[in-house]
């Protein structure tokens, strides 16, 4: 497993965040460390995107800071360029994926069918996201699909929140969830840095709590 998923796996919850101005991107990043959440899935949806990630990379040293919603392998290069230490891609895309292989870029591809984790099986990688989580039937979904992919690890994202992040956490085969819950678009736009910070030492601290069991 390569560094960027092990920090997945001890940070254990990826804020996804989606940013219209990057100004706000120092600010945020250092509400996610503070907030002991220190990772951001900076989503390429937004003008901001590639500019906000720059900025994370150069002045947040304890952020992992990546890129997702990545469509195309021009996108992930863009992404990378500005600073990008792993990239996220909502569906799984062959091209996409194998670029990040060759070019060592962690990728944790987007995965909702036993045939989508086969394609990242037989790439080589053994974690992929599984999107939209809880509308493909959430954790009772992945441990169906683990029975025979045992070998995997899982990223879920999409409607997770505290309400039911310990159902994954606790599972054996969730190396961390992705989530916007704590880092919401407009509490980004309205400046609510300490409101984030709080809510991320919410969940920070429901994860300590799921792995102390
Ligand atoms: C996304 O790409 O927007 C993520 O899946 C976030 O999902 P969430 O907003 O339900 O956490």
């Amino acid at each position: 497993m390569n560094t960027v998923l092990e920090q997945f796996g001890k940070i254990g919850i990826i804020p996804v965040i989606v940013i219209d101005d990057a100004a706000d991107a120092v600010p945020l990043g250092n509400a996610l460390v503070n907030g002991g959440l220190p990772a951001a899935e900076v989503t390429f949806r937004t003008a901001a995107a590639k500019e906000a990630i720059a900025s994370m990379a150069e002045n947040c040293p304890d952020l992992l800071v990546g890129a997702g919603t990545i469509l195309s392998v021009d996108m992930c290069k863009e992404a990378v360029a500005a600073g990008a230490k792993f990239i996220v891609t909502p569906g799984f895309d062959e091209e996409i994926t194998r670029y990040c292989i060759e070019n060592n870029i962690p990728v944790t591809p987007g995965c909702a069918t036993p045939a989508d984790v086969q394609a990242c099986y037989r790439l080589g990688l053994r974690t992929v996201k599984f999107f939209p989580a809880e509308s493909y039937g959430g954790i009772k979904t992945i441990k169906a699909i683990s029975a025979p992919y045992h070998m995997m690890k899982f990223m879920p994202t999409g409607g997770i929140s505290e309400k039911n992040l310990e159902d994954y956490l606790k599972e054996k085969m969730i190396l961390c969830v992705g989530g916007s819950w704590m880092v919401k678009k407009d509490l980004i736009s309205a400046k609510k840095f300490d409101e984030i910070e709080d809510l991320c030492k919410k969940a920070a601290a429901k994860r300590d709590e799921v792995r102390s069991k």
